[in-house]
């Protein structure tokens, strides 16, 4: 297996206060990971270092080693709008823009300076089919990408994050704010789709991380507590700490 994004000693603060405390946590291509951890460990912090979302707020400071494909992405001179194209995002509740279907999923594209029309439709087609959202779109691709229910834009924001071909997709909560139903859709597009992308994922549904993930992290109180294979984990784990967080015995 080939390591995709390398991470030692991630030290995060806001302002004075450490929100994670020196995470050592590696990440395979081609697999799903899910953050597990209770309310506040630092999930939704640490996800964001992957593709340097957290410099967008003040105050920050971020120490340490990360590595994507071998290459350090805290420098000066790293390129975020080319590191966000092969680390995309899709954040807890859908945030399509207030355009069409085929003008969200096309976004990226132009924004990465692609003029050719026959390379942006065949992309955009594509990409709605890989997110399994082209059968309840392909009619109406100029309809409000807003006037579609909540696990269908999840699943347009899915198609708008794999349309630049992103090497991996970070998953913020991508379910928590939809129904059981759209739940399961997305639940089975990524199922569908973790052998030929990377996805992290941050979920508090311990029964969606041992359905879908290869791996699991368990965070707590910004440290990494345990990680490994989702089936021995949930089976066995190493640490007391995440058994009892697997039994509900908190959190
Ligand atoms: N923008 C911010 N400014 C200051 N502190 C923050 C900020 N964002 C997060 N924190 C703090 O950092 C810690 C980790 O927060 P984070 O959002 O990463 O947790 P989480 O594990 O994602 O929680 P949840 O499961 O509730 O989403 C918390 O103590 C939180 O209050
Ligand atoms: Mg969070």
């Amino acid at each position: 297996m080939t390591k995709i994004i390398t991470t030692k000693a991630v030290r995060l603060k806001y302002g004075d206060s450490e929100a994670l405390h020196g995470i050592d946590l590696d990440f395979e291509a081609k697999q799903l990971t899910t953050l597990i951890g209770p309310s506040g460990c630092g999930k939704s912090t640490f996800l964001r270092c992957l593709n340097r979302m957290n410099d967008d707020i003040p105050n920050v400071h971020v120490s340490g080693d990360i590595k994507f494909e071998g290459h350090d992405i805290y420098t000066n001179k790293t390129d975020l709008v080319a590191l966000r194209k092969e680390v995309g995002m899709v954040f807890q509740q859908p945030t399509p823009f207030p355009f069409s279907v085929f003008d969200n999923v096309a976004f990226g594209l132009r924004l990465a300076g692609i003029k050719d029309q026959a390379l942006i439709e065949e992309r955009v087609i594509e990409s709605l089919k890989q997110a399994a959202i082209w059968n309840e779109t392909k009619d109406v691709l100029d309809r409000s990408a807003q006037s579609f229910s909540g696990g269908q834009q999840q699943r347009i924001c899915i198609a708008r994050a794999l349309a630049v071909r992103p090497k991996i997709v970070l998953l913020d909560e991508p379910t928590s704010a939809l129904d059981p139903i759209s739940s399961a859709e997305v639940e089975r597009t990524l199922i569908q789709l973790k052998r030929q992308y990377t996805f992290i994922m941050v979920t508090h549904n311990l029964q969606q991380a041992s359905r879908i993930s290869d791996q699991t992290a368990f965070f707590m109180n910004g440290d990494l507590i345990e990680s490994g294979a989702t089936e021995k984990m949930f089976i066995k784990p190493k640490q007391q700490m995440t058994n009892d967080y697997l039994n509900g015995r908190f959190g």
